[in-house]
C-alpha cells in the first residue's frame, strides 16, 4: 500500500534525520527495533541542481526497500533547487515522500538562507513546498520545523505558511537558539497540536525524548501523532521498542549486555554490506562508542573499538568482553 500521513497508523514511532549518522545501516537497526518511520540524512537541493549525476547526494539517498515507509530529507534555499533535487531523486530512488528542513539551526545552513532561518522568509517556504510537491508528482510532502526561530514561533511561521501543500509537521520542541541541548517546550507543540488539528495535519513531536516513558508523557501532554527520536537513538535501537512497549502499557523490556553486543555486531555487519568493509568499519567505530558507553571499566574497550579496521577484529574484541547475565 501506497504511504499517506493521514493512513500511516498512529502514535508514530520515528528515527530522526541525522547528518553523518542515520545511515541505511542505523536505519535498519532501527526498524528491526520498532521504528515505524525512516528518514534520509539531509540532502542539499543546490548539490543536485548545480550536478545533476551527484553521486554525493545519492549516496545518502539510497536506501534498502526493507527500510520502507521511507522518506529524503532536503534542505536548501531555492525553490528551483529543490524542484531538481526532488525530480531527480524521485525518479532515481522512488522514496515514500519528501520531507523539507526548515529546522537546522547549524551557522553554515543558516547563513545559506536554508534551514530555520526560511521561518523569515514564509513565502520562499511556500514556494519550496509546492515545488517539492510538485516535483515529486505529488508524493506526501512534510516539513521538520522548530519551536521558534529568534522572534517568529512555530505557531506563527504555520500561519504565515498555510494553504501550501504539506501533510505533516515535525516540529523539534527546542528553538533555534538552544540548538540540539536543553528543556524543550511542550506546551507550544500542544498548541501547534490544536492548531494543525481543523487542517488534518498530523504532528510528530521532537526534542529531549530521552526515555520511553518520557516519550509516553510528551505524546499524552501534546496530543500529537508520534515522536521522533534523534540522539537518544544513538548507540541504542533498543529505544523504539521501548517506546512501543510504553505505548502499549506492556512492560518495557531490558537490554542484556549479551543483547547489546549482538546488537551492535549485526549493525557492523549492515554497515560492511552496504558500504564495503573499509569505509563501513571506519564508520561503525562512532557507532561503537555509543553502543558501549556508560558500561563499567568501558575506557579501555572503547579505545580498541575506535581503533578497529576490520570485522574479524571487532568480533574478536567483542568476544573478549566478560557477560555479566
Ligand atoms: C548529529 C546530528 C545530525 C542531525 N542532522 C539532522 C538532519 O540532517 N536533518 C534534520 O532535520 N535534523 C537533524 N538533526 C536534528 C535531529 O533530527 C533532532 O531534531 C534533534 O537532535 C533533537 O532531537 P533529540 O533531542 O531526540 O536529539 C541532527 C541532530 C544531530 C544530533
Amino acid at each position: 500500500m501506497n504511504f499517506s500521513w493521514n493512513q500511516i497508523k498512529k502514535p508514530i514511532v520515528a528515527l530522526a534525520p541525522m547528518s553523518g549518522v542515520s545511515d541505511s545501516p542505523m536505519r535498519l537497526m532501527a526498524k528491526k527495533l520498532g521504528s515505524d518511520l525512516e528518514f534520509s540524512e539531509f540532502i542539499s537541493a543546490a548539490s543536485l541542481f548545480y550536478k545533476e549525476e551527484n553521486e554525493k547526494s545519492f549516496k545518502l539517498a539510497r536506501f534498502e526497500e526493507t527500510e520502507r515507509p521511507y522518506i529524503i530529507q532536503l534542505f536548501g534555499n531555492v525553490p528551483e533547487h529543490f524542484e531538481v533535487a526532488a525530480k531527480i531523486l524521485n525518479e532515481r530512488f522512488n522514496p515514500d515522500g519528501f520531507d523539507i528542513n526548515f529546522g537546522c539551526p547549524a551557522r553554515s545552513v543558516v547563513n545559506s538562507g536554508a534551514g530555520s532561518s526560511l521561518f523569515r522568509e514564509p513565502e520562499k517556504a511556500r514556494a519550496i513546498i509546492e515545488a517539492v510537491k510538485k516535483a515529486s508528482n505529488g508524493k506526501p510532502t512534510s516539513i521538520k520545523i522548530r519551536a521558534a526561530f529568534k522572534n517568529i514561533s512555530a505557531l506563527e511561521f504555520i500561519e504565515n505558511i498555510k494553504g501550501a501543500p504539506f501533510e505533516n509537521v515535525t516540529l523539534h520542541m527546542r528553538t533555534y537558539e538552544q540548538l540540539h541541548t536543553g528543556e524543550p517546550n511542550w506546551e507550544i507543540a500542544k498548541q501547534l497540536k490544536e492548531k494543525l488539528k481543523p487542517l488534518g495535519i498530523p504532528l510528530i513531536i521532537n526534542g529531549g525524548l530521552n526515555t520511553a516513558e518520557k516519550a509516553k508523557a510528551a505524546l499524552e501532554y501534546t496530543g500529537a501523532d508520534g515522536v521522533m527520536i534523534a540522539q537518544a537513538s544513538l548507540g541504542n535501537p533498543f529505544i523504539f521498542r521501548e517506546i512501543k512497549a510504553a505505548l502499549n502499557n506492556e512492560p518495557i523490556p531490558t537490554v542484556t549486555l549479551e543483547e547489546r553486543i549482538q546488537t551492535a555486531l549485526e549493525h557492523a555487519k549492515l554497515m560492511v554490506q552496504i558500504k564495503g568493509e573499509d569505509y563501513g568499519i571506519l564508520e561503525m567505530r562512532k557507532h561503537l562508542a555509543w553502543y558501549f558507553k556508560g558500561m563499567p571499566n568501558v575506557s579501555e574497550l572503547r579505545a580498541k573499538l575506535v581503533k578497529i579496521s576490520s570485522l574479524k577484529e571487532l568480533e574478536e574484541i567483542l568476544r573478549t568482553i566478560p557477560f555479566q547475565t
